[in-house]
């Protein structure tokens, strides 16, 4: 059972930091950065690779999460309802919510967009009037999703980084 936990917990804090990590470096470093380019420029990055690696660490650290909240705590009342347990539970739920977010918003959305942006490209002219209101769709809802993935996905890291002392 140790090997298990120990398994799980580096599984856990390690897809984490790189899944809060590559987050925030995209939100305060690098999306600024490629915008100062002009708009639209968000399409030189590799937006599908990108969407890829950070939903698989995602998935990692919310299975790997769940199975330690199942193992070590039992989903009991006592826990949970004591401070350190309100801390993880609200760090968990920070966490879950950020999950579905990048499953069921982000990740779609720049596929979507990569998908486009290899439209126009591979059409050689310029792109269609059309195209480019659906691309400016796609980067505010990127933008948006993004934005509230990573303030959640932070808010749970802050929470599991402070609950063992509450
Ligand atoms: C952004 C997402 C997350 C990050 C960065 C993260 C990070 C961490 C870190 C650094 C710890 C170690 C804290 C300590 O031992 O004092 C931890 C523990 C823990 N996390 Fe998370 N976590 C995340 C999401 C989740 C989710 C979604 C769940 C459950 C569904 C979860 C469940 C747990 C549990 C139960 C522990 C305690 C494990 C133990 O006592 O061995 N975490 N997490």
């Amino acid at each position: 059972m140790q090997i298990i936990l120990i398994v799980l917990r580096l599984t856990h804090i390690v897809a984490g930091a790189f899944w809060v990590g590559s987050a925030l470096m995209l939100a305060l470093v690098i999306l600024p950065g490629v915008r100062k380019s002009g708009p639209g420029a968000e399409r030189a990055l590799p937006l599908a690779k990108i969407s890829q690696a950070m939903g698989l660490g995602s998935l990692l650290t919310v299975v790997a999460g769940l199975l330690l909240y199942w193992l070590v705590y039992r989903f009991a009342w006592a826990w949970i309802s004591s401070p350190v347990g309100i801390g993880f539970t609200l760090g968990s739920l920070a966490g879950i919510a950020a999950f579905l977010l990048g499953a069921f918003s982000t990740g779609p959305t720049s596929k979507k967009m990569a998908a486009l942006g290899a439209q126009m490209q591979a059409a050689g002219g310029p792109p269609t009037p059309e195209q480019v209101a659906e691309m400016g769709r796609l980067q505010a809802k990127l933008a948006s999703s993004s934005q509230w993935g990573t303030i959640l996905a932070t808010v749970a890291l802050a929470l599991m980084a402070v609950a063992r002392s509450l």
